[in-house]
């Protein structure tokens, strides 16, 4: 299957039936199937044939589009991106070949990865105009809201791409993002700190180039430890798509209706930065440091607990896994390879993070609930353990991000069935009232 041919759902020969119960109106609808996973209940014409909209909130129980990029079961703890397993990527692939693999629907083969590892390579320097932008933001600036601002800006720069209607821009667009997001993402890094700009290097490879960018300084050439190259890979590979969450649904709703990638994208990122979703990673470094010590531990899983407190495990739970999820797992190997590449030793952080595991998941307020680590849970370590501090974690997670957004955002304008997303509600404010004027007001 590859992404020039869209793949859509199939009409199958069973429906379900509604009946309204006050008047005795029964309505048949289809149900439609994917390639594996649950089937849905077509309810497109629900509104035309009985007046009346469903109701889901947090769309627990709605498919809000057909998709061929991510496949997630969250009962069995299983993630698959065009079929290929999570683990396979992260163990036997690239985060190149990963983004090929999202964009054009198949692994590449030799020829192909090497023409794609140029495009990206030769666009991941940026508009030198766009290096007075960073300096318009406060020095304590967080990385993210930078990150946020110059995303958006890019559709002032690279007008020759936002034209969505043409197949060659949207694939030239889809490329600068992920070429170009390593470099903003330091660029943002590096004004915070006050350090020069570093310039990428196309010699390297991303992951690499990245590292270099963020770490190095005009006095000193950053020294690459492959290991801990390769665990920045897969900590991009791990991040690269994850179906239809918040900042994923953020992009194709802008998108939806006509939006520019580039100005998607930044809706992508600012819906991803909050502590439910891409923000979780850093809260749970924030709230390891709170913790401090493993006695302490009975006392945060208390209030985890504690429904009158606001209080919640950071880098627990998750909408779509009831199981370990399956980044998670990954990471928490990687953990022990880079710090022993590193060589830290004993991390305390770490010690604390696999001691407030295992008290949790011996809870049964946790055990019921089916809240098990996910992905955000051991990266921070990982990502601390790089150097990174605890702001540029999101920022992390927004650029290996990209490719998701990005490949999910061509699937819908690519979509035949496409139409603006446009959810109706259930009206609970005042009926209609006689206006009063000011005179008349209390
Ligand atoms: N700590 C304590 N209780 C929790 C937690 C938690 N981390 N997560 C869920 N619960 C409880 C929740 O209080 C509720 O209990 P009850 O049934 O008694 O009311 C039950 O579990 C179900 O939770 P929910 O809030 O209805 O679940 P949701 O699907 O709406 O939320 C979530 C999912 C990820 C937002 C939530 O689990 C959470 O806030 N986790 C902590 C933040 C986090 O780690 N986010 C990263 C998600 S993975 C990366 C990403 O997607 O960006």
């Amino acid at each position: 299957m590859t992404a020039e041919r869209a793949a859509s759902h199939v009409e199958t020969e069973e429906t379900v039936t509604l009946t309204i119960d006050k008047t005795g109106e029964t309505h048949q609808l289809r149900v439609l199937s994917g390639t594996t996973g649950p089937s849905a209940i077509d309810v497109r014409d629900l509104y035309a044939q009985t007046g009346m909209f469903t109701y889901d909130p947090g769309f627990t129980s709605t498919a809000s589009c057909d998709s061929s990029l991510t496949y997630i079961d969250g009962d069995a703890g299983i993630l698959r991106h065009r079929g290929y397993a999570i683990e396979d990527l992260a163990e036997h692939s690239d985060f190149m070949e990963v983004c090929y693999l999202l964009l054009n629907g198949d692994l590449p083969n030799a020829k192909q990865k090497a023409k794609f590892e140029h495009t990206i390579t030769n666009h991941t320097m940026v508009h030198e105009q766009l290096m007075y932008l960073f300096r318009g933001f406060r020095r304590d600036a967080h990385p993210m809201s930078i990150l946020v601002g110059v995303t958006g800006a890019l559709s002032a720069f690279y007008h020759d791409s936002t034209d969505i209607s043409d197949a060659h821009q949207r694939m030239v667009a889809s490329h600068r993002l992920i070429a170009k997001m390593p470099t903003i993402a330091a660029l943002a890094y590096k004004y915070s700190i006050g350090q020069p700009f570093v310039y990428p290097r196309n010699d390297l490879n991303f992951a690499e180039n990245f590292l270099h960018m963020t770490f190095s300084v005009p006095a000193e050439e950053y020294r690459l430890l492959p290991e801990v190259s390769r665990a920045m890979d897969r900590i991009f590979i791990l991040h690269a798509d994850h179906e239809q969450n918040a900042s994923t649904s953020t992009v194709r709703l802008a998108g939806s209706s006509g939006a520019n990638p580039f100005a998607c994208i930044a809706a992508g990122i600012s819906s991803l930065w909050g502590p439910a979703h891409g923000g979780a990673n850093e809260a749970v470094l924030n709230m390891l440091g709170e913790i401090g010590s493993k006695d302490r531990i009975p006392e945060f899983i208390a209030r985890a607990k504690d429904k009158d407190d606001p209080f919640r495990l950071m880098g627990f739970g998750h909408r779509v896994y009831k199981n370990y999820d399956p980044r998670a797992t990954v990471l928490r190997k990687s953990c022990d390879e880079v710090l022993a590449a590193l060589g830290v030793g004993d991390e305390p952080l770490l010690d604390l993070a696999m001691e407030l595991e295992k008290t949790a998941l011996a809870d049964p307020y946790f055990v019921e609930r089916k809240l098990f680590p996910n992905v955000d849970f051991y990266s921070g370590i990982l990502l601390k353990a790089m150097g990174f501090p605890t702001s540029m974690f999101t920022v992390l997670f927004a650029l290996a991000r990209t490719v998701g957004w990005v490949a999910q955002w061509k699937e819908m304008v690519e979509d035949p069935k496409q139409r603006i997303g446009r959810p109706r509600q259930l009206y609970v404010g005042p009926d209609e009232r006689k206006f009063v004027p000011m005179a008349g007001r209390r």
